[in-house]
């Protein structure tokens, strides 16, 4: 007899019905397979299988250099790796921009050679025919507004988006744009918490913050930063839940010193 209980996964209906139960959904970020079975075992909603590969994996400055290949190489990795969590992928900068047929290959090569359950997308009301035509071939789509990382050199800077009366009525906008297209949720990235709390309800597909305020129906963060993998980056929305830098550092930093002084391996350590 089977003592293993079967993993219940976490669909996009299921973080729909967490919106309108009040139960709020946790999302990380994970890039490769080692790191999407921790967080997928310890209970994460949803994985994000974001561009911020590019930075963190990569160690680019900015989001656009990663390919569709290498998102699909990483979102495949975890793929393997989620038991339970929904895996959402990103779609690169320039897989979707072209026209709608390029967002809908690219969307179907991301399904298709990775395995992943949805794609996340980058934009409002300009990119509505890509998202419309990629939801018709039964893809679910998670948008992305507020401070959009694709977009920087347009920004200029990364600093808070929709400040002002004009960015906000055109997040509003693009908000509602998203959900009558059909998306099933939308990261709003780094803007004023009343304007993401008024946005969370005013809509009926759950909202993901980051940087956007305790009001938004769940949160996401990048792994590397809130596990403390990236030593120098802190800005004001992150919490810290370790210092793996510091730990990992150490720990590497002995394994040298045993190896260099033969201490390791020991008798016990050999065949
Ligand atoms: O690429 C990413 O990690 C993201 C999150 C910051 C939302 O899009």
């Amino acid at each position: 007899m089977s003592v293993n209980k079967e993993i219940k996964r976490i669909t996009t209906n299921t973080i729909q019905e967490m919106k309108v139960r009040g139960e709020k959904i946790s999302m990380l970020t994970a890039y490769d397979y080692s790191m999407a079975t921790i967080v997928d075992d310890a209970g994460t909603d949803i994985i994000l299988v974001g561009d911020s590969a590019s930075n963190v994996m990569a160690g680019h400055e900015t989001t656009l250099p990663i390919t569709l290949d290498q998102m699909i190489y990483h979102a495949s990795s975890v793929v393997r790796a989620a038991k339970r969590a929904l895996v959402v992928v990103d779609l690169p900068f320039g897989s979707y921009q072209g026209n709608s047929k390029e967002a809908l290959n690219s969307a179907i090569r991301i399904m298709k050679e990775a395995g992943a359950h949805a794609v996340k997308i980058e934009g409002g009301v300009e990119i509505a025919e890509s998202v419309s035509r990629i939801l018709t071939a039964g893809i679910p789509v998670m948008g992305h507004l507020g401070l959009t990382p694709q977009s920087i050199y347009k920004f200029g800077t990364y600093t808070v988006r929709a400040k002002h009366e004009a960015e906000a009525q055109k997040l509003r906008e693009d908000a509602l744009k998203l959900q009558e297209l059909g998306c099933f949720g939308i990261v709003l990235e780094k803007i004023p918490a009343k304007l993401a709390k008024e946005v969370s309800e005013s809509l009926q597909i759950p909202t993901i913050g980051i940087g956007a305020g305790q009001h938004c129906d769940g949160q996401v963060l990048v792994i590397h930063d809130m596990l403390g993998i990236n030593k120098g980056f802190k800005p004001r929305f992150l919490r810290q839940y370790s210092n793996l830098y510091d730990i990992m550092h150490d720990a590497i930093k002995n394994y040298n010193t045993d190896v260099k002084s033969n201490s390791f391996p020991n008798e016990k350590e050999q065949y």
